[in-house]
């Protein structure tokens, strides 16, 4: 897969024109040769690296992400919670909101209906898919995220939220509150269990929410790092910076920094051997001391950044076009036929096809073997090559997509009946 890339289609440049645009970085880490990293379908992400830094170094971390039990659960969001699994296994502290609220709000979904859609169409599916118990928790019943939402709201005014989310004047408060109790999903549990690196597998579309709650994080914050030029600290808030300015000096001391200074006016620390300190150590270390002095401290959450799957019939996957994607709990024969009528990148003859081959990098169907059915590279590149060299048809690229989906939607469903069982690992009331 290195010597082509796949994604060098129109998809690309328009992550790259979103990168620029959100100065998101693009994402260099090779996550123990993960799937996602290495078929380059991570696309960027935000601050990945203290979350790298703290699987190396098996210091402690959250994994977060929050689902809308609004429908069934979908190949398109499998990939998030694959991601989850794999932080848990590297040692993650897993939290998993149930958006009750957003989905009450949003889609007019009864919190009963929202619990009963979430256990059966998403945890049992993500138990199937091999989650191990952690925090599961409905917004509707969590009081300490929703206190905690009170309390952030504080650093959001209305102008902010409307040039993020196009908010009207029309729209109900528990929507335009929906994102704040978001942001209290992603920071919860440093606030509650402490602070530490947390990772939030997002897709692209969901960027907004993770900058939202980064600024806030900031916001609250009485350290702030700065690294710009060279590495400062400075001291937020009009009380006397004395107390603060001193721990964050002895912080940086031991982080690694020889030359340090300080302006006592600006309430900054600063110091010019950046390429020395341990950064790591300095984020983890500032955020635990101003747990002292500030309860609302949290290290800003990182992010990582999946491309978009195409919808089965071309343009966006998702659940509000049934033809376009895949249930986890659909029927192998309802899943074939919705294959069987997919878009592909294939030519507009046999003959055609036969001479010039099909293209794979605009074909929602090779996407389906890239996330979800083709776990080996080896074979993945076999079927490209076949593609590229038009001994591969549509037809039975289709049918092969459509076979090897019907194993993965069998294997689930057993796996989900044994799921059951295990409900209450996960919902502890
Ligand atoms: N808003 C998200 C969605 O539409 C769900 C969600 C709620 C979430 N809380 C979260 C996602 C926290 C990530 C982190 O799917």
């Amino acid at each position: 897969m290195n010597e082509v890339n796949p994604w060098s289609s129109s998809q690309i440049e328009d992550y790259e024109r979103m990168r620029k645009e959100f100065g998101i970085p693009e994402f260099n880490f090779d996550l123990d040769n993960n799937l996602f990293a290495r078929r380059h379908l991570i696309i960027g992400h935000r601050d990945f690296s203290s979350v790298n830094e703290a699987m190396r170094r098996k210091s402690k971390f959250y994994a977060m992400t929050g689902l809308m039990p609004s429908g069934e659960m979908h190949i398109g969001n499998k990939t998030v919670i694959d991601l989850i699994i794999y932080f848990q296994k590297k040692g993650a502290d897993v939290h998993i909101a149930v958006a009750d609220l957003e989905s009450y709000a949003t889609r007019g979904i009864s919190l009963e209906k929202g619990r009963q859609l979430a256990i059966e169409n998403f945890l049992l599916n993500y138990i199937a898919l091999g989650l191990e118990p952690c925090d599961f928790y409905f917004q509707s019943e969590s009081s300490r995220v929703q206190k905690f939402s009170y309390i952030l709201s504080k650093e959001v005014n209305m102008s902010e939220m409307k040039a993020i989310y196009g908010f009207e004047d029309s729209k109900r408060m528990l929507e335009i509150s929906s994102p704040l109790i978001q942001a209290s999903d992603i920071l919860s549990p440093q606030i509650y269990d402490g602070p530490a690196p947390t990772v939030v597998p997002v897709g692209a579309d969901q960027d907004p929410h993770i900058r939202l709650t980064r600024d806030i994080s900031s916001r609250m914050n009485l350290f702030r790092l700065n690294m710009d030029r060279g590495i400062e600290i400075s001291i937020g808030g009009t009380e006397d910076p004395e107390k603060p300015m001193k721990i964050a000096e002895n912080i940086m001391i031991r982080a690694g920094a020889t030359k340090v200074s300080r302006n006592r006016k600006y309430r900054i620390i600063r110091s010019e051997d950046s390429g020395n300190l341990d950064l790591f150590f300095m984020r983890n270390e500032l955020a635990r001391a101003e747990r002292e002095i500030n309860r609302y401290s949290t290290i800003a959450p990182s992010s990582v950044i999946l491309r978009l799957e195409t919808g089965i019939r071309g343009g966006k996957m998702s659940k509000s076009v049934p033809e376009s994607t895949i249930s986890l709990n659909e029927r192998p024969e309802d899943s074939r036929k919705k294959i069987m009528r997919g878009l592909t990148g294939g030519k507009e003859s046999v003959e055609e096809q036969k001479r010039l081959g099909g293209n794979p990098y605009a074909c929602p169907i090779f996407e389906l073997y890239m996330y979800h059915l083709s776990k080996d590279d080896t074979d993945l590149k076999r079927v490209e090559e076949e593609c590229l060299t038009g001994k591969r048809m549509c037809g039975e690229c289709k049918s092969e997509a459509a076979e090897r989906m019907g194993l993965l939607l069998n294997e689930l469903k057993e796996k989900r009946e044994l799921a059951r069982d295990r409900i209450n690992e996960y919902i502890k009331d």
